[in-house]
């Protein structure tokens, strides 16, 4: 007689290191913590933005990790708002650098920073001194997966043009830098747009991106934010608490791929451009993730591209810092090839999302994965 056996998820390799993720309260604090405990979800919102900006409270374990069925890390949740990180960068850091104490106290190797935590870190380079965890902003892997987003999108939605012009807002952060160099070392556009405040720090990568691609995309500098007006597709990778882009800044059908957390795009773009598609960027598909006792937003089997740098290098065993500040292209180019070697554990692009919503009007190659591999 013969038995059957149903394949259990695949499991992380041996030899595999653990991993601790920070995350934070986003804009609505009430929101987040209810993610944390569910009752805490109905709580006043000026009592909780009072109580995180006073009181100095200690790092929480959020939720525990599985992949493949296998505890492999931790979440911790760094109790200071978006608001507060931004608004106070030096008690930002403290309270980011208590958060990576707790990790390495739950055995952890390497730390990802989450969302605005990289931020006021400056990409972790605060962090650097550290020897007993390495530390990775994960903007490797989210470079690596905005980049194959925004070639797809550009790929279908915008294919029909003759003059590809992408702009990238957030262009001198640490994720948008990279995905910048990345469109321009492959010449995967024809002009390129980009953004921020910094004058200075604007004109610097639009020298070095000019170099990058050997001058075949044309490249300009902005502080501008109207420029994004006459942009196909519009890459947002900015930190800011509040809403950077609205309806009044796209030009007619373009596309937004909006990767930032908290979310910089306005939703009435969805009830006053109904001419505009805004995809959701730097989600992956894991599809044996589990978060036990809270979650960071997303379902189960999905994750943010940062925490899926963070969960490659510990599972490949790496140890040491890895991205800090911007990342290089080799380092986008490694976390590739970590994602390849880790393909037993299904990681891929995830399913397109608009706000959260799939999106019905998907161009159909968006949904196979292996377009992009
Ligand atoms: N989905 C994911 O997995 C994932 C992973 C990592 C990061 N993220 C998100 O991606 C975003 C960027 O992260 P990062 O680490 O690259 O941040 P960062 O290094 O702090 O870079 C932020 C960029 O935005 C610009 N900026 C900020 N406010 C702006 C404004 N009001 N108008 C125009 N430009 C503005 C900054 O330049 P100036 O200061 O000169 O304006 C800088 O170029 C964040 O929202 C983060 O949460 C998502």
């Amino acid at each position: 007689m013969t038995s059957t056996t149903t394949p259990g998820p695949a499991a992380p390799p041996a030899g595999a290191g653990r991993f601790a993720f920070l995350v934070h309260p986003r804009t609505r604090i009430a929101d987040d913590l209810g993610r944390v405990w569910a009752p805490l979800g109905v709580g006043p919102e000026r009592l909780y933005d009072l109580a995180l900006r006073r009181l100095t409270l200690p790092p929480v374990r959020m939720a525990r990790v599985e992949i493949g069925g296998q505890a492999v890390g931790d979440v911790v949740l760094v109790p200071f708002g978006a608001r507060h990180l931004l608004e106070r960068p030096g008690e930002g850091r403290l309270r980011v650098a208590a958060a990576v104490d707790r990790a390495a106290r739950l055995g952890a190797d390497v730390v990802g920073l989450g969302a605005l935590t990289a931020t006021v870190t400056g990409g972790g380079v605060s962090l650097r001194g550290r020897e007993d965890v390495g530390v990775t902003n994960g903007n490797a892997f989210t470079a690596s997966t905005v980049d194959l987003q925004a070639r797809l999108l550009l790929g279908s939605a915008v294919d029909q043009r003759a003059d590809r012009h992408v702009a990238v807002v957030g262009a001198t952060g640490s994720v948008g830098g990279a995905v910048a160099a990345l469109l321009a070392r492959d010449q995967a556009v024809d002009r390129l747009t980009l953004v921020a405040r910094s004058r200075p720090r604007l004109d610097a990568l639009a020298s070095r991106l000019r170099t990058v691609s050997g001058g075949r995309v044309r490249t300009t500098a902005t502080d501008d934010l109207a420029a994004v007006a006459s942009a196909d597709l519009v890459v947002l990778l900015t930190a800011s608490t509040s809403a950077i882009i609205g309806p009044e800044h796209l030009a007619p059908g373009a596309v937004v791929l909006d990767a930032t957390q908290p979310r910089n795009t306005s939703p009435a773009i969805l009830e006053q451009r109904p001419d505009v598609q805004v995809v959701d960027g730097g989600v992956v598909a894991i599809p044996s993730l589990r978060l036990l006792g809270g979650d960071i937003g997303l379902p189960d089997g999905r994750a943010y591209a940062c925490f899926a740098e963070t969960a490659l290098l510990a599972l490949s065993g790496h140890r040491g810092h890895f991205s800090i500040g911007v990342p290089t292209l080799e380092q986008v180019d490694h976390t590739r090839a970590l994602a390849a070697d880790l393909a037993h554990l299904g990681l891929g692009p995830a399913a397109p999302t608009s706000f959260g919503r799939p999106l019905d009007l998907a161009p159909p190659h968006l949904l196979e994965p292996e377009a992009v591999r």
